[in-house]
């Protein structure tokens, strides 16, 4: 008889990490929403370090190696670019242009990047979840193993609404596919975390301190963003390495095959302003992405 689904949330980076079969990492606002954003926009290998000086020495380090460009530097402190940084952490400021004047990426945050790596350490696979990917991810995950662990990051080592909101919205999707899904006490909280938002995500989303705060300092259209759902069937997956006596941590992506991508259109003819935007994918050959309305950037 096949093990039963499991599904366990740690509410934030910093607690004890029980055993599973595969991490969840999620740092929605906006961590693993711009790791996803970066391998939608067709990145490269993208390092995650746990602070920004390690980052600016890897930066130093890999731009001297033979054959490499610079990589793109990018992360925040306090949600806003560290200084010498090409970029903070908006998913808005990645552009394709951006990606391929560099191949790769090295960032560092206050809480998903030390998630992710918390996680890497207990040496189980790990995937990079937010909003945007959250039914591709489930289902890489689902591939990977039975006890799913969710780690939220948090914020300050402290539950954060919104990592915990999308933690719930995963579980969700989890018990529609698993209705007999054993859920740990954290996850009851989190999937009621999702329950009390209704369906109405941006809203319940926009109350998180970290969307308050990130929104007073000029950031609330990465909170928009940051929860459209199932818009990227990318699933950003950590590798290691070997580096010197150590390992070092590398993301890459797999093309996922989430149930809800592409999105389906509503039926009726594209409107008149559409099509401009419809003319840029067929040039671009960016047929894999679709046309959610006039929120669709050029990428
Ligand atoms: C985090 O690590 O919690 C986020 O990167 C914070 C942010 O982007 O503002």
């Amino acid at each position: 008889m096949a093990r039963p689904v499991e599904a366990d949330v740690v509410l934030a980076c910093g607690e004890h990490l029980p055993a599973v079969d595969v991490w969840i990492v999620i740092d929605v606002l906006r961590a693993t929403t711009v790791i996803t954003r970066w391998f939608e926009l067709g990145g490269g290998d993208l390092y995650p370090v746990a602070s920004t000086t390690e980052a600016r020495e890897l930066t130093s380090r890999l731009s001297s190696e033979e054959g490499m460009s610079r990589p793109l530097l990018m992360g925040e402190e306090n949600a806003i670019p560290p200084e010498g940084f090409d970029l903070g952490n908006s998913p808005l400021d990645l552009s394709r242009e951006i990606i391929r004047a560099h191949p790769c990426g090295v960032m560092s945050t206050s809480n998903g990047t030390i998630a992710l790596l918390s996680a890497a350490a207990t040496g189980t696979p790990v995937i990079a979840a937010c909003v945007r990917n959250a039914s591709a991810a489930l289902d890489h995950a689902l591939s990977v193993g039975q006890r799913l662990g969710l780690l939220c990051a948090g914020r300050r080592r402290r539950p954060a609404w919104d990592d915990t909101l999308c933690a719930g919205l995963i579980l969700n999707e989890l018990r529609k596919i698993h209705p007999e899904v054993i859920l740990a006490d954290s996850a009851r909280l989190a999937l009621l975390a999702w329950q009390s938002s209704q369906g109405h995500l941006l809203e319940s989303m926009r109350t998180a301190d970290h969307a308050v705060f990130l929104d007073r300092i000029g950031y609330g259209e990465d909170i928009d963003f940051s929860c459209e759902q199932n818009v990227a069937s990318i699933v950003p997956l950590l590798y290691e390495e070997p580096e010197g006596d150590g390992m070092r941590a590398i993301l890459r992506a797999v093309l996922g095959n989430a149930r809800q991508y592409p999105p389906q259109p509503t039926p009726g003819p594209e409107p008149e302003d559409f099509t401009p935007l419809l003319q840029y994918a067929y040039e671009e050959g960016d047929t894999a992405h679709f046309f959610l309305g006039k929120n669709r950037r050029k990428g």
